[in-house]
C-alpha cells in the first residue's frame, strides 16, 4: 500500500529540506500561491479532510469561518500538545516529517490571509521542537518563510511555543490562554476561535497531522485525496492510526480512512501479542468508550465508530487483550483525568476525583454494590454541564464499561479482582498493579 506522509520513515535524513525536496515538497505550496485563497479552500472543502485532532470537524469548513472583512491580524495555531494517552502519531510527524507540517501551515496561513503560525508544542517533546526548530531554518534560508515568500508579495513566519505538559492545554481554547502567558483554562465558547481566538483576533486551531495532509489535497487533488478512503463518504483521505497495547507490532500506521480494525491488529500489527485473545479496544484515544471485542468488525473512520457509540477521536487504538481486569483499566484512566481537570468547573473538579476514589475502592475488592450505583450517578451529573469536554471523557465512558463488563465489577463488589498478576490490570504494561 502506498505511503504518502510516511514514506521516508526509513530514511536517517528525512526530517530534512534535500529529501523533502527531492520527494517533490514545496510544489505544492508554489500551486498554492498561485491560487486565490477562497479556491485553496474549496479544495479542502472537497477533499473532506477532517480534523485530526479529536473532533473530526471539517478543515475546510473551519477555515471558511473566518471573517472576511476582519481588520485584525489573523493567526493560525497548530496544536501539537498530543496529550491525550495512546496517542503518539503527531510527534512522528514533528520528528521525521517536519516539512510536511511547515508546507501545509504556509498553505493554510495564505487560504485563511494570516501571516503568523505558532505551534504549540508539549514540550516533554524535546527531540521533535528540536527537529522542527530546524527544520523552520531550513524552509526560511530557503526563501519559503519570510519576507516577500517565492516572490509572492507574501509574508509567512511559524514560531514555535513550548507547553509545560498539561493535557488540557491540547483543549483549543485552553492552548490560546497558555499561549498568551495565562493559566491553561479552558474558555467559554461561543465565541469560537475563528472569531475571537489568539489575543482577541480571528484564530483557526488545527492539529499536526491535519495540516501536513494539506500538500497533498494540492498535489494530488481533492478529489483523489475524497477518495483515497475507504468507502467513507463524510472523511477524505489516508490516515495515520498509532496504535498501542496487546499487539505484536505496536505503531504509528498510514492507512485509508475507514481502514477496518480487524485488520489493523491481525494484518498490520501482527496479531495479539502472546497470540491471545482480543477482549476489547478503545479507538480514539483514552477518552474513547471501548469496544468489546465482538465490535472491533468495524471502519476506523468517525461515523461508523460514532455508530458504535465510541469514536474516532485522536485514532490513539488501544488494543487490550482477555485476561486484562477492566475494572483497572477503567480505574486508571478516570485517574487520569481527575489528574489533568483545571478545576474550573464543579462537576468535572469534584465529580472527577470522587469517581476514582470510588473505583479504587471497587478495583481493591473494598467497594459494594451500593457504590457501583453511586458511580453513575455520579457520572450523569458530569455530562453535559461543564466548559469542556474533558468531564465527558469520564462521563460518557464509564458507564460503557461497567455495562459491557458488568461480571467483572460484580466480582470486585462480591469476592476482589478475579484476575491474577502479571495480566490484570494493563498487564505487562503495568507492573505495579496497585
Ligand atoms: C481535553 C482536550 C484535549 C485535547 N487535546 C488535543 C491535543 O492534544 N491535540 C489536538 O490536536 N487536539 C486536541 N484537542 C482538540 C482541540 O480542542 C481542537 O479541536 C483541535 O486541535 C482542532 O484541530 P483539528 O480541527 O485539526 O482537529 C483536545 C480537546 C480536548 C477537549
Ligand atoms: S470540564 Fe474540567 S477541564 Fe474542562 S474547563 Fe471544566 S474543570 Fe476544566
Amino acid at each position: 500500500m502506498e505511503k504518502i506522509l510516511t514514506r521516508d520513515l526509513a530514511n536517517p535524513q528525512g526530517h530534512t529540506l534535500d529529501a523533502y525536496l527531492a520527494r517533490g515538497g514545496y510544489e505544492a505550496l508554489k500551486k498554492a500561491l498561485a491560487m486565490p485563497a477562497a479556491e485553496i479552500i474549496d479544495e479542502v472543502k472537497k477533499s473532506n479532510l477532517r480534523g485530526a485532532g479529536g473532533a473530526g470537524f471539517p478543515t475546510g469548513m473551519k477555515w471558511s469561518f473566518i471573517p472576511k472583512e476582519t481588520t485584525k491580524p489573523v493567526y493560525l495555531v497548530i496544536n501539537a500538545d498530543e496529550g491525550e494517552p495512546g496517542t503518539f502519531k503527531d510527534r512522528v510527524i514533528l520528528e521525521r516529517i517536519p516539512h510536511a507540517m511547515i508546507e501545509g501551515a504556509i498553505i493554510a496561513m495564505h487560504a485563511i490571509r494570516a501571516k503568523r503560525c505558532y505551534v504549540y508544542v508539549r514540550g516533554e517533546l524535546v527531540h521533535a521542537i528540536r527537529q522542527l526548530e530546524h527544520a523552520i531554518g531550513e524552509a526560511r534560508a530557503k526563501g519559503f518563510l519570510g519576507k516577500n515568500v517565492l516572490g509572492s508579495g507574501e509574508d509567512f513566519e511559524i514560531h514555535v511555543h513550548r507547553g509545560a505538559g498539561a493535557y488540557i492545554c491540547g483543549e483549543e481554547t485552553a492552548l490560546l490562554e497558555s499561549l498568551e502567558g495565562k493559566q491553561g483554562k479552558p474558555r467559554n465558547k461561543p465565541p469560537f476561535p475563528a472569531i475571537i481566538g489568539a489575543w482577541g483576533a480571528p484564530t483557526i486551531v488545527n492539529n499536526v497531522e491535519t495540516i501536513a495532509w494539506v500538500p497533498t489535497i494540492l498535489t494530488r487533488g481533492a478529489a483523489w485525496f475524497a477518495g483515497a478512503s475507504n468507502g467513507t463518504p463524510r472523511s477524505g483521505g489516508m490516515k495515520l492510526y498509532a496504535v498501542s497495547g496487546h499487539v505484536k507490532r505496536p505503531g504509528v500506521y498510514e492507512l485509508p480512512m475507514g481502514v477496518n480494525l480487524k485488520d489493523v491488529i491481525y494484518e498490520h500489527c501482527g496479531g495479539m501479542l502472546g497470540d491471545r485473545k482480543l477482549k476489547a479496544v478503545i479507538p480514539g484515544g483514552l477518552s474513547a468508550a471501548p469496544l468489546a471485542a465482538d465490535e472491533c468488525d468495524v471502519k476506523l473512520e468517525f461515523d461508523a465508530l460514532q455508530a458504535k457509540g465510541s469514536m474516532l477521536g485522536s485514532a490513539g487504538i488501544m488494543v487490550i487483550a482477555e485476561g486484562t481486569c477492566m475494572v483497572n483499566v477503567h480505574m486508571r484512566l478516570v485517574q487520569f483525568f481527575a489528574h489533568e481537570s483545571c478545576g474550573q468547573c464543579t462537576p468535572c473538579r469534584e465529580g472527577t476525583t470522587w469517581a476514582f476514589r470510588t473505583l479504587k475502592k471497587i478495583e481493591q475488592g473494598e467497594g459494594t454494590q451500593a457504590e457501583l450505583d453511586l458511580l453513575l450517578d455520579i457520572c450523569r451529573g458530569m455530562s453535559g454541564n461543564t466548559i469542556c469536554v474533558l468531564s465527558d471523557s469520564v462521563a460518557l465512558p464509564s458507564p460503557v464499561y461497567m455495562r459491557k463488563w458488568a461480571d467483572e465489577y460484580k466480582a470486585h463488589v462480591e469476592k476482589g479482582c478475579p484476575f491474577p498478576a502479571p495480566w490484570g490490570g494493563l498487564g505487562p504494561f503495568a507492573a505495579a498493579r496497585h
